[in-house]
């Protein structure tokens, strides 16, 4: 398979995505990256949480073969102009893809540093052209039991759910993702196109999506619905307020072996606390 699908162009990329190891060529390096050493390719793509395949970390890459990702295609709904069914290959080709080696710290305490190859979620958005009415941005995980065997049982209720402020979903941090180290997505790592929310707790960086949703109101997400004092619509990565089963102050960098500090917005205070200006953060979690 991996031959076979070898050597294609930018254009071909959307109609190959079902090809595990293929090559994105001409993705750039795009801005933000960390210099911090990668988290190996092995673990970033075997130590997975993506619950459609199981709740276990082993689980999606031993499961998640059964995700089709060809054709797929993204509908577009709500609050915009151009609302529709858009197929992914087209969602794609206007974009540069860029390389963003980003942190991501899952509220479980243990954090990767992982090369993705994505583009701006602005980018598309703007696309489709969202009215002043749009003030968040929902995103839904393909709902397919027959793929996603963990979908048959009620750990979550289904599909899985995530949005944003719309400002946040804006923000040039914020990244669809179809690739990582140099290749097209795995499944389990959420193909064939991925949120990517590097300051936010990883729960938010929603795999594999099907569909996208400007709406008026905060919507709700699987996790704060399952369990709200747990889990906050914000979730931004925040070492002074604890979860009640893990201590935020620290996190394991996955391949490490003592514990470290964890950053404020995951380090990337800088860059995207102004979001949050005159919010008290413990309310807002
Ligand atoms: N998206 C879906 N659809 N289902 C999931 O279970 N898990 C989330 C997020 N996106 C999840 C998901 C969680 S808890 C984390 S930490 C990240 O994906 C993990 O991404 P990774 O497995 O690629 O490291």
């Amino acid at each position: 398979m991996a031959a076979a699908c070898a050597g294609i162009t930018a254009d071909l990329i959307a109609r190959n995505l079902a090809c595990a190891a293929t090559k994105l060529k001409n993705a750039i390096k795009g801005p933000y990256s960390t210099d911090e050493k990668l988290t190996s390719h092995n673990d970033v793509t075997s130590y997975c949480n993506f619950y459609e395949f199981g709740s276990d970390k082993k689980s999606p890459a031993r499961n998640a073969h059964t995700l089709e990702t060809t054709p797929w295609s993204v509908t577009v709904e709500g609050a915009c102009e151009k609302p529709g069914s858009y197929a992914l290959e087209d969602i794609m080709h206007p974009q540069q893809l860029e390389e963003r080696i980003y942190r991501l710290r899952c509220v479980e305490a243990w954090s990767m540093v992982i090369p993705w190859i994505g583009f701006p979620v602005r980018d598309v958005l703007k696309r489709f052209a969202p009215t002043s009415k749009a003030k968040y941005v929902k995103f839904e995980t393909l709902y397919n039991p027959e793929m996603m065997p963990g979908q048959r049982r009620s750990v979550l209720e289904w599909p899985y759910t995530e949005a944003l402020r719309i400002d946040e979903a804006m923000h040039p941090l914020t990244i669809f993702a179809v690739g990582l180290y140099g290749e097209v997505l795995p499944n389990q790592n959420g193909a064939p196109i991925r949120l990517v929310v590097p300051w936010k707790y990883g729960f938010k960086s929603i795999k594999s999506i099907v569909k996208i949703k400007f709406v008026e109101n905060q919507p709700e997400t699987s996790w704060s619905k399952l369990s709200p004092h747990e889990y906050g619509f914000y979730a931004n990565v925040n070492p002074s307020i604890d979860h009640p089963r893990w201590s935020q102050k620290r996190e394991r960098r996955i391949g490490e072996f003592l514990k470290r500090k964890t950053l404020m917005f995951n380090g990337y205070a800088e860059e995207v606390a102004s979001l949050y200006d005159g919010m008290d953060l413990s309310k807002y979690y």
